[in-house]
C-alpha cells in the first residue's frame, strides 16, 4: 500500500458504532498502492502497476447481487447480512491499512499514469471521490445547474462538491455545520456559496433558497449520523419541480415525505452506494486532467507505529482536511 485514507469516522467503526465485521481482520477500506503479484487467472492490473481498490467486493450474481465491504462495515442492498454476505467477508479479511493487502482482482482497477503523480497521499482521496462521483452522476447532473451539498462539510460532502464543480455545476450549494469546512470550500471557486445549517428545517431552507436565488436542481445529502432528518429536509424542500435528490450519506433516520408532493413535483429520489470500478476510472481521469484539483486538500499523514493517535487526528479534521496513512 503507497497511501490510504483514514476517513474521520474510524474511531466510531473501531468502537463498534457502525454494524459488525468479521474478526479477526485488518481494518481499511480503499486505497493506493503498487501491485506486487497477481494471480494466474488474474488480467485487470500488472505487477508494478498504481492501481486502486475501493474495497468494495461484489458476488457478482447480477439477478441478486450481494455486495460488501472489504475492512470496513457495510452490507448492500437491504444491509443484512446472508451466507453469502458472510463467506464474503469471512475469505477477504486484509483491509489496507497496511503495508500489504490481499485484495480480489475485481476491487482493483489500474490507474494508467498514476505512477507520475506526484503525491500519494493526496491520491488517497481517489475511493472518497469516487463514492462521490457516484452520487453525482445518479443525479443527473448537468452543465450549469445549481446543486445544493448537505453535508458539504464531512469528506464525502467535500468530495462531492469538487466534483460537482468539475461537472460544470454552476452554482453549488455548500451546506453543513463547520463554518472553518464552509469556508475551504468558498475559497474553492466563485461558483460556491456557504450555508451554515442551523438545523431547523424552515430556516434552512429559506436561506438554501438565498443561496441559489431560486429552487435547486440536484440536492446530494452526504450528511453522518445527523440526530433528526431535518438538516436532509430542508434540502429537500429547495428541490424544484423535476428534480433530483440523492442520499449517499450515513443518515439513520427515516424520512417523511408526502406522497403528493413528491409526485406532483415529479421529484426523483434516489439512494447512492458505492460506485463501480467505471466510475473509479473516470474520476482518475478527471484528477489527472487537473479538473478534480488535489491540491485542494489538506493532508496529514500518520504511519503505522500509532494506531489511536493516527485515529485521532483523522477524527480532528474536518471536509477536505485529510488523513492519510502512509504505511
Ligand atoms: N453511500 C456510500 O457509498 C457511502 C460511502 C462512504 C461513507 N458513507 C457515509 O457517508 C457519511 C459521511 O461520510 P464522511 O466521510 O463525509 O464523514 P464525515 O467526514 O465524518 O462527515 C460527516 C458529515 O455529517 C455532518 N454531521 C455529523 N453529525 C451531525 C449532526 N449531529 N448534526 C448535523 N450534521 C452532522 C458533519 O457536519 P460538520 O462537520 O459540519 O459538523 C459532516 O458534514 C458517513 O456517515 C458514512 O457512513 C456512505
Amino acid at each position: 500500500m503507497l497511501a490510504v485514507q483514514v476517513p474521520a469516522y474510524t474511531r466510531v467503526l473501531v468502537a463498534g458504532g457502525r454494524g459488525g465485521i468479521a474478526t479477526p481482520t485488518v481494518l481499511g477500506v480503499g486505497g493506493i498502492g503498487v501491485v506486487e503479484a497477481v494471480g494466474d487467472d488474474v488480467h485487470t492490473v500488472r505487477p508494478g502497476e498504481v492501481v486502486m481498490t475501493g474495497g468494495f467486493l461484489t458476488s457478482g450474481r447480477v439477478a441478486e447481487p450481494e455486495e460488501v465491504l472489504l475492512g470496513w462495515t457495510g452490507i448492500g442492498g437491504r444491509g443484512r447480512s446472508t451466507a453469502t454476505t458472510d463467506a464474503m467477508r469471512r475469505t477477504w479479511r486484509t483491509g489496507t491499512f497496511a503495508e500489504r493487502a490481499l485484495m480480489p482482482a475485481s476491487t482493483l482497477l489500474a490507474l494508467p499514469g498514476a505512477e507520475h503523480h506526484p503525491d500519494p497521499a493526496r491520491l488517497a482521496f481517489l475511493p472518497w471521490l469516487t463514492i462521490a462521483a457516484g452520487a453525482v452522476e445518479r443525479s443527473g447532473l448537468g452543465p450549469g445547474d445549481r446543486v445544493v451539498v448537505s453535508g458539504a462539510t464531512g469528506q464525502l460532502g467535500g468530495a462531492t462538491v469538487l466534483l460537482a464543480l468539475a461537472r460544470g455545476a454552476g452554482r453549488v450549494v455548500a451546506y453543513g455545520r463547520s463554518t472553518a469546512s464552509l469556508e475551504r470550500l468558498a475559497a474553492l471557486d466563485q461558483r460556491v456559496l456557504t450555508v451554515p445549517a442551523t438545523g431547523d428545517r424552515a430556516t434552512d431552507a429559506a436561506a438554501l433558497t438565498r443561496a441559489l436565488d431560486g429552487d435547486a436542481d440536484v440536492v446530494v445529502d452526504a450528511l453522518g449520523p445527523a440526530p433528526t432528518s431535518d438538516l436532509t429536509m430542508a434540502a429537500y424542500d429547495v428541490l424544484r419541480t423535476d428534480a433530483t435528490m440523492v442520499l449517499v450519506g450515513g443518515v439513520r433516520q427515516d424520512l417523511s415525505i408526502p406522497y403528493g408532493d413528491l409526485m406532483h413535483r415529479r421529484l426523483t429520489l434516489r439512494g447512492s452506494w458505492m460506485a463501480s470500478n467505471e466510475t473509479a476510472y473516470a474520476t482518475w481521469r478527471q484528477v489527472e486532467a487537473g479538473l478534480v484539483d488535489l491540491d485542494a486538500l489538506a493532508v496529514t499523514t500518520v504511519g503505522l507505529d500509532d494506531p489511536d493517535d493516527a485515529l485521532a487526528r483523522a477524527e480532528a479534521v474536518r471536509g477536505l482536511e485529510i488523513v492519510t496513512l502512509v504505511p
